[in-house]
């Protein structure tokens, strides 16, 4: 007779190409916790709706608590009829408590049963990552607080544009990492639902009380439809899409300061921690770090990319297929459980070269601000554009910066022009007139820095200090 779970109907026994081609054990191993979890809830619900003995499902709790420990200890052994974590731990209980473990698996399908261990696991794992990514925030809030008056350019196109403050730049990133962890809360929202009672895709047959079920486990919610239950796996996909999306946003944060700390800028400068060298330049000072987070993004996309194809075209309910979702979700969830902590020691360790920073500032970045003076004098504001153009040409013209020419110059450009306009060229004040909500100015940033310290205390996650 055939050790499976599902052997009965069968007379030969399956091939061992077949038996590793479908066991998915070694992966969906990981579920040993949510799978267990999910059993105790269950033979308590079986034991409410009368369909085993108060007796039996204490059994059943005690064994189950043993295969936790086993696990929990490193303990347990995966033995090669195991096909999946499921058949693991239900085999294993069988050994420690009898044939009433046989009655565990009443009403329930692996499929309702594989859906719901996967929330469980997506949820913890969504919360480990949220947890991580406050990190980097309070790093880059670390960061931004004694760089409020540091100046440097702000680029677009990576051209030198306006000066900002380095401070503004940290902060720049700090609200899009906010953003990706509001939109993880929103995720769980939708992974939160339990589909356990779908049975293999048409329900629960024994008056299972689903909501004590759901309760038990923690779940605010269950699935409306038992076929929709045990095929859904759009949580995976909409999460897989979160945590790629972050990744994205952490690899524009390592190519700025991949660039940032190249010699040509000198920025910033890694700590021996997060920098490594080259095994034939002796006097390279590589930021392998952050191209490694660069590149990560790369593969987190790969995950929800492979899931998505996993779902298209499936017909309804469950179908092997969907054993796939796992390999990237685990894989996306250790990816950046490395790389966040990394990102969050980089940050906070990273030298910032504030005289550097201040020397890449050019006069010409704040013809911008010539423009607005001409404004204040009453000049539309197109025009304004326009001939402070022609200061800037004028000045390329003559091989001058731009606050070297001569006051007759402006004047031939515009009489509107008056001693006062040498007077622009002060970068501090550049950026102190930046002053409206989000602006680089010194005041506004202090502003969106408590901002940010409320947000963060909001979430349990107190800024330093
Ligand atoms: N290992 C399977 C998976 O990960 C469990 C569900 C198996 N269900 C089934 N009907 N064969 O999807």
């Amino acid at each position: 007779m055939s050790a499976k779970l599902w052997g009965g109907r069968f007379h030969g026994q399956v091939s061992d190409l077949m038996r590793r081609f479908n066991d998915s054990i070694a992966f969906d191993i990981r579920l040993w916790e949510a799978d267990i979890r999910g059993s105790i809830a269950y033979a308590q619900a079986l034991a409410r709706a009368g369909v085993i003995s108060q007796q039996e499902a204490e059994a059943l709790v005690r064994g189950l608590e043993m295969v936790r420990a086993e696990f929990a200890e490193g303990r347990f052994q995966v033995q090669p009829d195991d096909e999946d974590i499921h058949t693991a731990v239900e085999r294993r209980l069988k050994e420690l408590v009898g044939e009433v473990a046989g009655k565990l698996h009443t009403g329930r399908s692996r499929n309702d049963q594989v859906a719901t261990d996967l929330r469980l696991f997506a949820l913890d794992g969504l919360r480990d990552i949220q947890r991580a990514l406050c990190e980097v925030q309070r790093a880059l809030l670390a960061q931004a607080r004694p760089h409020v008056h540091t100046l440097m350019p702000g680029y677009t196109h990576l051209q030198r544009a306006q000066p900002i403050s380095f401070a503004h730049w940290c902060m720049g990133y700090f609200w899009q990492f906010a953003r990706d962890a509001e939109r993880m809360d929103d995720c769980a929202r939708r992974i939160a639902i339990m589909p356990l009672g779908s049975g293999a895709l048409a329900g629960n047959p024994f008056r299972l009380d689903r909501r004590f079920l759901a309760q038990a486990l923690g779940f605010p919610a269950v699935t409306c439809n038992a076929l929709d239950g045990v095929s859904a796996r759009d949580f995976v996909a909409e999460l897989l899409f979160c945590w790629a999306l972050l990744g994205v946003h952490l690899s524009r944060l390592a190519e700025d300061l991949i660039v940032y700390s190249s010699a040509e800028f000198g920025f910033v400068t890694f700590d021996d921690a997060y920098a490594t060298g080259s095994s034939l330049m002796p006097q390279k000072r590589n930021p392998d770090a952050m191209e490694l987070v660069r590149g990560k993004a790369g593969r987190l996309i790969g995950d929800l990319i492979s899931v998505l194809v996993v779902l298209k075209g499936l017909p309804t309910s469950y179908n092997k297929d969907l054993q796939e979702d796992k390999p990237p979700l685990f894989d996306a969830l250790d990816t950046l459980a490395l790389a966040l902590p990394v990102v969050a020691g980089a940050v906070r360790s990273l030298k910032v070269n504030v005289a550097r920073m201040r020397a890449a500032l050019d006069p010409a970045m704040l013809a911008t601000d010539v423009a607005e003076y001409l404004v204040r004098k009453g000049v539309p504001f197109r025009q304004a554009h326009h001939l402070t153009g022609r200061a800037v040409a004028l000045a390329e013209a003559r091989g001058v910066p731009l606050n070297a020419l001569p006051l007759a110059d402006w004047q031939a450009i515009s009489p509107h022009f008056e001693a006062d306009v040498l007077g622009v060229f002060d970068f501090e004040r550049s950026l102190a007139s930046r002053d409206v909500v989000g602006g680089t100015s010194p005041r506004a940033v202090r502003a969106q820095i408590r901002q940010a310290e409320r947000w963060l205390k909001k979430r349990q996650c107190p800024a330093d200090e």
